[in-house]
């Protein structure tokens, strides 16, 4: 059926590419995912989603049946596509530096496969000038392919929801690419914004870096009200009651993940390394670990202690472990502590501990991911808990500023 298009997404397994390929083809697009990952290909044609997705199941389930969607890892399915989406991982490498190569590497491979007439919409995070780099990629090999470069900013585990609630921001170097860019986005967004093409690639960089920004300025006023005594969740609580200035002030925590991070070394790397305020963020941010070891530290004998570890993926109610800082706590831990155990209700791990031996042989408990399940958790008052998300235990003192 072509009732809107065909599309294929590269990358398409990929915690970006699936939701998306999920959404085109529930919206009519006769969609194929390319990926190299075999293993995801093979599950995701099967019907499971290989990672844990808000609302994604029923979605894969139904576009599979429709027949709009197909997954291969056969590159040639490319050459049938109108629009080509390209979302593969771009990292940063061992000293910090952006790889953009990365993207080009990929479009190298995917060369013979490509065709005139197509469009190719970037979707991955990229250093700036990378779109452009692929523009010219397109013109030297004497190829009509329209270059859009459209960034994700979905909240990871929540993309099915949010490529329908956020404003897409679309760019391109024509007229026919900007055309088709906006139409596709539009057939599911909410709305559409266009900007110019390094202007998009800021835009994205700035949205992520921006965050980290935001979440290490509450991660230092966390580490200085803790050092002197004082609780934090109070005075966050205090702070932003009937206080419209302050409500987006978020809560401290472990800020990790594969993008905010990456992102603001690449915006650093962009910058010339001029980026002192990301910097400063990522030494605040990458500091908490030791920061919660030395409140272990203070309460207890950590060299004869068994110390807990609530949670291991970077964030709530997912499966994902990618950059995670609970992994930095736990290495910072066994350095110190007798022994140290972990658990997460989604990520699978033989070496993690069930719950409730973990809560029986720990000294002390981090509560290092706020997910739902340790909300409500009963841990005896004997044991040390830190809890800097502010999520666990006796009533948050905010409730008594508030009352
Ligand atoms: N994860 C997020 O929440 C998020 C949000 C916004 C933007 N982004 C950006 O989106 C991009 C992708 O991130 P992700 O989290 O989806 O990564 P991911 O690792 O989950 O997915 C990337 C997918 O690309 C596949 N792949 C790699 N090389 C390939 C190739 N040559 N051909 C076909 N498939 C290939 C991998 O097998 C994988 O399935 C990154 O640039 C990231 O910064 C991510």
């Amino acid at each position: 059926m072509h009732d809107k298009g065909t599309v294929a997404v590269i990358g398409g397994c990929g915690h970006v590419g699936l939701p998306l390929a999920i959404v085109a083809a529930t919206h009519g697009f006769e969609t194929s995912i390319v990926d190299v990952n075999a293993a995801a290909v093979a599950l995701v044609r099967s019907g499971e989603m290989p990672f844990v997705e808000e609302g994604a199941d029923p979605l894969l389930k139904a576009a599979l049946a429709s027949g709009r969607l197909t997954a291969t890892t056969d590159a040639a399915v490319v050459s049938k596509a109108d629009i080509v989406v390209l979302v593969i991982g771009t990292p940063i490498d061992e000293h910090l530096t952006p790889r953009p190569s990365v993207i080009l590497q990929a479009l190298a491979q995917y060369r013979p496969h490509f065709r005139d007439g197509q469009v190719l919409v970037l979707r991955s995070t990229v250093y700036p000038g990378v779109s452009a780099k692929v523009q010219r990629f397109f013109e030297q090999e004497h190829l009509d392919v329209a270059v859009t470069f459209c960034p994700e900013r979905i909240a990871q585990g929540h993309a099915i929801v949010e490529l329908a609630s956020l404003p897409q921001i679309v760019s391109a170097f024509s007229a026919r690419g900007l055309a088709a860019a906006k139409a596709f986005f539009a057939s599911f967004a909410k709305s559409v914004v266009v900007l110019e093409p390094l202007e998009a690639e800021l835009a994205k960089l700035y949205s992520n870096t921006y965050r980290y920004v935001q979440f290490a300025t509450a991660n230092q006023f966390y580490t200085i009200a803790t050092t002197y005594g004082a609780d934090y969740h109070r005075i966050h609580a205090a702070m932003t009651h009937d206080y419209p200035r302050l409500a987006a002030m978020p809560r401290p925590g472990l800020a990790a993940g594969p993008c905010l991070f990456k992102d603001t070394m690449q915006l650093s790397a962009f910058s010339k390394d001029q980026f002192s305020l990301g910097l400063a963020a990522v030494w605040v941010n990458e500091g908490l670990p030791r920061f919660l070891v030395d409140q272990v530290a203070k309460r207890c004998e950590l060299a004869s202690a068994t110390v807990g570890i609530l949670g291991m993926a970077f964030k709530a109610e997912t499966d994902d472990i990618r950059d995670s800082l609970s992994y930095k706590l736990k290495k910072l831990l066994q350095l110190e502590a007798q022994r140290t155990l972990c658990h997460d209700p989604f990520v699978r791990d033989a070496s993690f501990t069930p719950l409730p031996e973990l809560i029986r042989e720990s000294d002390a408990i981090v509560l290092a991911t706020p997910h739902r399940a340790y909300r409500d958790l009963a841990i005896p008052s004997d044991k040390i808990v830190i809890d800097v998300w502010g999520i666990h235990g006796s009533p948050r003192a905010g409730k008594q500023v508030m009352s």
